[in-house]
């Protein structure tokens, strides 16, 4: 399957770039702001936004020099093979570490509202930097990661040339911001059908779609456009003995916040298990189960959430519906 964050939009001309980015080799390649069918544009908080600025981000992200012992990277667990998420529950870091959670997918992040599972980071530039020293993730002093960008030779006069100043942790973050501005999901069958573009959802999905925006419920939580309201609910995923995980509370201390995570998008979802904050839910299937008995009973459960009573065979097509939210549209599918 083509990957949909590959491809770049036609239209889009890059803005005026800077004399060394307009290489042949160098501005073929660089990333653009778009927006795909079935999200709303303009992409947010991207005035400014700068074609060579995304670039340098997006080599930031693939590099190892940002991590204690130069071997992990951004993308060793946001895998741009793996829909930007990670195959593990929880991935690697450096030192032999691992995540405290899943990692979770970075499609359309420049629709988010609020950043991690429990929403410690208010904007994505904040957000971009706090892996790097995590010590369970980069465990790189912020301050050691500026010092080697501002050393590396590679890296250096590049970000001088693009911010007029040596490198500072503020570049770094608009850098990693700017790329990851440009990482979006969307222009599936499922959109295509939604804007009456054609109709090439199977039975079983269209059956899906219903069951979603109907007696699953599903749309209270993953409605709009990016399938998320970008919000905190409390799910009940990973309680153990009744007991929740602290979650949004950890971050806000109102005891209404215990066991809340943020509602993750759907879209991209085939290409990104296991699921959920702790990547305990290894399928679909497995979540459309959880789904069905109402999630796991806590003393803060969302009351949304209620059994769902579905049938195997709605459960396989609610299932069919979530996957064809990662497949492209039909070209030449009948335009209005
Ligand atoms: C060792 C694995 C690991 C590395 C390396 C890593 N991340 Fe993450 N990333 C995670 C995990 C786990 C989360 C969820 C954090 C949480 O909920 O506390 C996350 C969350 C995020 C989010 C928030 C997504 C959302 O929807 O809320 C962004 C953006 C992000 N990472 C970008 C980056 C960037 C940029 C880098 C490199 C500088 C990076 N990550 C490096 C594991 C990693
Ligand atoms: C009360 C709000 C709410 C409702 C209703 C709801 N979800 Fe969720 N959904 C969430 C939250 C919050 C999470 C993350 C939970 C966690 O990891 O702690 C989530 C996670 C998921 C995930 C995992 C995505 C990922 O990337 O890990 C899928 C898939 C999903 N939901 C599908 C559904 C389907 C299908 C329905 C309807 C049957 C549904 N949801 C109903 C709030 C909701």
């Amino acid at each position: 399957m083509r990957a949909l964050w590959t491809v770049v939009g036609a239209l889009s001309l890059p803005a005026v770039l800077p004399a060394q980015e307009a290489a042949p080799a160098a501005a073929a390649a660089e990333p653009q702001l778009r927006v795909p069918r079935g999200l709303t544009g303009p992409v947010p908080g991207a005035p400014g936004f700068r074609p060579a600025v995304a670039a340098l981000g997006r080599t930031l992200f693939a590099d190892p020099i940002l991590s204690v012992d130069h071997k992990t990277s951004c993308a060793s667990c946001h895998r741009p093979d793996h829909g930007f998420a990670s195959p593990e529950p929880r991935p690697a870091g450096s030192l032999g570490r691992r995540s405290l959670r899943h990692a979770p997918t970075l499609f359309n992040r420049a629709w988010g509202k609020a950043f991690s599972w429990d929403g410690k980071a208010q904007t994505l530039e904040r957000q971009v930097l706090l892996p790097i020293s995590d010590p369970n993730e980069m465990a790189l002093p912020l301050r050691d990661a500026v010092e080697r960008v501002r050393r590396s030779p590679g890296y250096g006069p590049r970000f001088q040339a693009l911010f007029g100043r040596a490198p500072a942790a503020d570049d770094l973050a608009t850098a990693l911001a700017s790329y990851l501005r440009t990482v979006v999901h969307g222009d599936t069958v499922v959109d295509q059908f939604r804007a009456a573009q054609g109709s090439h959802l199977t039975t079983a999905e269209r059956a899906g779609l219903w069951i979603f925006e109907s007696k699953g419920r599903c749309w209270r939580c993953h409605g709009g456009a990016n399938f998320t309201d970008e919000a905190f609910h409390n799910t009940g995923v990973g309680v153990e003995a009744g007991v929740p995980r602290p979650g949004r509370m950890a971050i806000t201390r109102r005891d209404a916040d215990l066991g809340r995570f943020k509602t993750p998008t759907l879209r991209g979802l085939a290409l990104t298990p296991p699921y959920m904050h702790d990547g305990s839910i290894p399928t679909l299937r497995g979540v459309v189960d959880f789904y069905r008995r109402g999630g796991n009973p806590n003393r803060n459960l969302d009351p949304v959430l209620q059994p769902v009573s579905l049938t195997d065979a709605e459960a396989d097509n609610l299932v069919a519906f979530l996957r064809a939210l990662s497949r492209p549209a039909v070209a030449g599918g009948a335009r209005k």
